[in-house]
This record gives C-alpha cells, sequence and structure tokens, in this order.
C-alpha cells in the first residue's frame, strides 16, 4: 500500500491486554501510536480487554496493528478474533503465533526439522519431580508460555531446580527443562523475508537476561550488529530464519539465540510480538538496516498486508 492509500486508512492499535506482560505492551502501543500520528496516519488506540469481542464492531478501524504481548495477544487467540472480524492485522498469523508462544511445541518443531535448540525434557506438574536430571547442571527451568524471562531459573543445584520448578508452575502447570548454554546472549529479528543484523545483548542488571535486564533503564546493552566474524554472523542468521520458518511465521518475529563459546547458534524461542518500545531490540536492529521507527512501524503494516 502506498503511503496516501495508508492515509486514508485508520489503523487501530492494539496494546495493554492482561497478562503478565500488560506493561510493557503499554509502552509498545505509546510509542507506535506516537510515531503514526506524527506521520499524519489516523489512529484508534485500543486498550484491549475481555470485551474485546463485543466492541470490535465499534472501533470502525481497516488495520489493527498489534502490540500485544504474552499470552491472548501473542498466541493467537486475538489473531482468531480479528480473522474472525475479517480485520487485518499486523504480524503472524493464528497458528505461527500459538506455536510460537508454546516452547514445548516450538522445540518439537526445531527438533524435528534440524535447528539447533538446547537439549530439553519437560515436567509435568501433576508427576513427581524427576529424580535425575538427563544432563548435568546448570539448567535452565522455564514456564512453556510465558515471555519476557517471567518464570524462568538458571539452577545449579537440586535445590534451586526444585525452586525453579516451583517457580514456573505459579505461570503453567507444565515446565521446560533445558541444558544451560553458556556463551553470548544474541537476537536476530526478521522482517518479512529479510533477517535484520545480529544484536548481541549484554546483561548489565539482573542475574542473567531476565526481567530487570530487559527493562530497568540500563538494564541491559546492545551491541548493533553484534561483532562476530562474517561466517559465524551468517550462521546464526540462517538458524533464526530456519526457526522463524519452521513456525511458519510471517511478516515479523524476533528469535532468541544463544552462541556457545564454539560459535554453534542454540534457538532458545521466537517470540512472534517483540517489543516496539524505540529502545527495543527490534527497533534497534531495524535502525542499523536504516530504518527509522516509523519507517519500521510503516514497513510492518505493509509486509503483514501482503497476502
Ligand atoms: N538454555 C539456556 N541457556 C542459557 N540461557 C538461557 C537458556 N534458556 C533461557 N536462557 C536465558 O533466559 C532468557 C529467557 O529465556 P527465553 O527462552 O528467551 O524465554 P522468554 O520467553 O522468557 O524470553 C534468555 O534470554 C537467556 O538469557
Ligand atoms: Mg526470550
Amino acid at each position: 500500500m502506498n503511503k496516501n492509500q495508508l492515509l486514508r486508512k485508520t489503523i487501530g492499535v492494539l496494546y495493554g491486554g492482561w497478562s503478565a506482560e500488560r506493561e510493557i505492551s503499554l509502552k509498545s502501543g505509546q510509542a507506535v501510536i506516537k510515531a503514526l500520528k506524527q506521520g499524519g496516519y489516523k489512529v484508534v488506540p485500543i486498550d484491549v480487554d475481555r470485551n474485546f469481542v463485543k466492541k470490535i464492531g465499534n472501533y470502525k478501524i481497516d488495520i489493527a496493528f498489534n502490540t500485544l504481548h504474552g499470552p491472548f495477544g501473542e498466541d493467537g487467540t486475538i489473531q482468531a478474533i480479528l480473522e474472525t472480524a475479517n480485520i487485518p492485522y499486523t504480524g503472524c498469523g493464528v497458528l505461527s503465533s500459538a506455536l510460537a508462544m508454546n516452547k514445548i511445541f516450538s522445540k518439537e518443531l526445531f527438533d524435528y526439522h534440524k535447528v539447533l535448540t538446547p537439549d530439553w525434557f519437560v515436567v509435568n506438574k501433576s508427576e513427581k519431580k524427576p529424580n535425575k536430571l538427563v544432563f548435568p547442571f546448570p539448567v535452565v527451568v522455564k514456564p512453556f508460555m510465558q515471555g519476557s524471562a517471567l518464570g524462568v531459573t538458571i539452577a545449579k543445584t537440586k535445590k534451586e531446580f526444585e525452586t525453579g520448578l516451583k517457580t514456573a508452575f505459579k505461570y503453567d502447570n507444565q515446565a521446560l527443562v533445558e541444558k544451560f548454554i553458556p556463551g553470548k546472549e544474541l537476537t536476530v529479528a526478521i522482517l518479512g523475508e529479510k533477517t535484520l543484523p545480529v544484536i548481541e545483548i549484554i546483561p548489565i542488571k539482573g542475574k542473567f537476561y531476565d526481567f530487570k535486564a530487559k527493562y530497568a533503564s540500563g538494564g541491559s546493552k546492545h551491541i548493533v550488529p553484534a561483532k562476530l566474524d562474517k561466517k559465524v554472523t551468517q550462521k546464526v542468521q540462517e538458524a533464526s530464519y530456519k526457526a522463524f520458518k519452521v513456525l511458519g511465521c510471517r511478516a515479523l518475529a524476533r528469535v532468541d539465540v544463544r552462541l556457545s563459546p564454539d560459535n554453534k547458534p542454540y534457538v532458545l524461542e521466537v517470540n512472534t510480538l517483540p517489543g516496539l518500545t524505540e529502545t527495543s531490540l527490534l527497533p534497534d536492529a531495524a535502525r542499523a538496516a536504516g530504518l527509522s521507527f516509523l519507517e519500521l512501524v510503516i514497513e510492518i503494516i505493509n509486509i503483514s498486508l501482503k497476502k
């Protein structure tokens, strides 16, 4: 769609929601609303609540720009409502959103399609805790359907492992246990068919790239593009693009990767609705590829509306 066509459309920016990541979504939403308004576009800000289905017809929007994070907004639920209401929306579709939000299904697909991912197993809340691990400590324990590192524990001892399971079970009834991959924290944004420059994240606050490192001011440093040699960069980008593809993603996503000391990229997960504040990772990667924040927002709309 060209600029004039888009200027005539009403863009509903969906933000907020009621997941544990609501606060982050409020910021992503505000950043997108501000940029679109400054660009002269018609915007309807929509703080999504449980009455969204009832209200959707009243908003009179032509396009939905989704900046929700976490369950309901990022897992295919809102996407299905928008499909039903016949409103075109940004980002991944129903199935890929649901698959990417579910770390267990994602890892099954990664294994099947040979996308390198840390070794893993699942513990159900109802079962007795496992008395022996398949791989040695440290391990990472995480809820299988959250984001923002909520409920994630790096456990070095049996006691920490048990506490980690308890923490994960506060969120979900299944916990994913992974082998800890030392090395670098990387993330790779995919925009349409393009893989953006790799970002290296240096956590400054927090124990690892946890909630505090992610969101506290000065919590982490982004190095864009990551200082990796060309071959390694290419390997990381290829693995990320493949992870995006095997989950059936479209338009945009951000792939979290651990790069081991021997330079193997282990894919952790695909985020189908990455943070969109002006200092978030995806906008940083886009800037390194020459796109301003508003240009990124418009690009996301245009790529998403292409069938
Ligand atoms: N297997 C692992 N090895 C090392 N660090 C990990 C591993 N899994 C997760 N982490 C750390 O925890 C963070 C959050 O985990 P991730 O799987 O990306 O879940 P979330 O959806 O919460 O972001 C990662 O960015 C990384 O710093
Ligand atoms: Mg992550």
